[in-house]
């Protein structure tokens, strides 16, 4: 099997391929794409190519429906980098309670000052900030990230009140008693003296931070967005910024005009960058891929859904196909179909099972995507 990077990929993540996997630089070559930040719309993906893992959770980067019609499994690392993020969330949380920044660069511009430990006592009254203790904490996506980030603002002594219509019962429960989830995120924006945001950015997030979400808010409420900058409109963060309903926006995910704005602290997508995280996404993105590439197993997929029959012994079949597709007739066709395990999820299906007889003939079936034999 061969892969291809498109991003360095950490070396230690990458051991955990399969003995034998070939790395190339050949795009037409490669069965598998590893990706973090490369930006792969524009992309021509060749027939050889069965699946993409990106080393990170967040996947706007990668057109999912378009190779999801070329029966092409993308995978991501759910969790894999979400203490990293949660730690900088922490850190961009105190830098917004605390001018921490303001009083570093005045201490780098008077550096030369002999009497500098005198004139620092006078100074310093510029950069007096507040505590986060006591304070309401909103946390919009309450999944690996958010999770985690209620958990540690709980311990700091921060109310927290978290909003993620897409949390399971089991995480749910999990939580710490002190945070309150609520079902409608107004209540978050209500509520929240600061508001922290942790979901991907798709058609139903983009532009959650608007107009109307602002002018829900308590007046110089804080926003921080280390997640992905078109969560938030910028016509109207411009508005809030220098009508002090938001008193600081602080981000990883600045653009030239966001970083203009008055009231912004921005530094460069830092969130996943620390060793652990790199290493942590490389290896579980390298066990998704080589578990499918050698097993057809499918976890953590975010354009097909998870099928799995642990280690094969004999050949095995994989069907992936459009919601709808002749099901049945597969059956027929494939006495191993009957007992597939075939999931639907989103449009997209896919079935697996043991043996490796009858590709052809299930190639042929209407809404059929593609037939994979491992
Ligand atoms: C993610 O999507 O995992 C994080 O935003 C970090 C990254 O983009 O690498």
């Amino acid at each position: 099997m061969k892969y291809a990077c498109l991003n360095p990929i950490s070396e230690f993540g990458l051991q955990a391929l399969p003995a034998g996997f070939e790395k190339t630089e050949d795009l037409n070559e490669a069965d598998a794409i590893l990706v973090r930040s490369a930006v792969m719309h524009e992309m021509e993906f060749a027939p050889a190519l069965k699946c993409v893992a990106r080393a990170g959770a967040g996947v706007n980067n990668i057109p999912l429906d378009v190779l999801r019609d070329k029966g092409v499994v993308v995978f991501n690392t759910p969790g894999a980098n979400a203490n990293a993020v949660k730690e900088l969330t922490v850190l961009a949380l105190f830098l917004t309670a605390r001018d921490v920044p303001g009083g570093m660069a005045w201490v780098r511009e008077n550096k030369e000052d002999e009497n500098l430990a005198k004139s620092m006592e006078k100074a310093k009254k510029k950069f007096a900030g507040h505590e986060v203790y006591g304070k309401t904490l909103g946390v919009i996506g309450l999944g690996a990230i958010g999770f985690m980030v209620a958990e540690t603002a709980v311990a700091l002594g921060m109310k927290v009140v978290g909003y993620d219509p897409f949390l399971p019962d089991a995480l749910r429960v999990k939580l710490p008693a002190a945070v309150t989830v609520v079902d409608d995120q107004k209540e978050v924006f209500r509520a929240a003296d600061y508001i922290t945001v942790h979901v991907p950015e798709n058609d139903a997030t983009r532009g959650t931070f608007r107009k109307e979400a602002f002018a829900e808010m308590k007046d110089g409420v804080v926003l921080l967005n280390l997640a992905r900058a078109g969560l938030v409109n910028e016509d109207d963060l411009e508005e809030a910024l220098k009508s002090g309903k938001v008193a600081r926006y602080i981000t990883d995910v600045p653009d030239k005009r966001v970083a203009n704005m008055p009231n912004v602290i921005g530094f460069p997508h830092l969130g996943a960058s620390t060793e652990e995280a790199e290493d942590n996404c490389a290896k579980m993105a390298a066990e998704e891929l080589g578990d499918f590439l050698l097993n057809g197993n499918i976890r953590n997929s975010v354009n097909f859904p998870a099928v799995t029959l642990g280690a094969k012994e004999g050949a095995r079949t994989l069907v992936l196909f459009k919601e709808g597709a002749e099901t049945e007739k597969m059956k027929v066709l494939v006495p191993g179909f009957q007992k597939a395990e075939i999931k639907v999820k989103k449009g997209a299906g896919a079935a697996l099972f043991e043996g490796g007889e009858a590709a052809e003939g299930l190639k042929a079936l209407d809404g059929v995507v593609r037939v994979l034999t491992f």
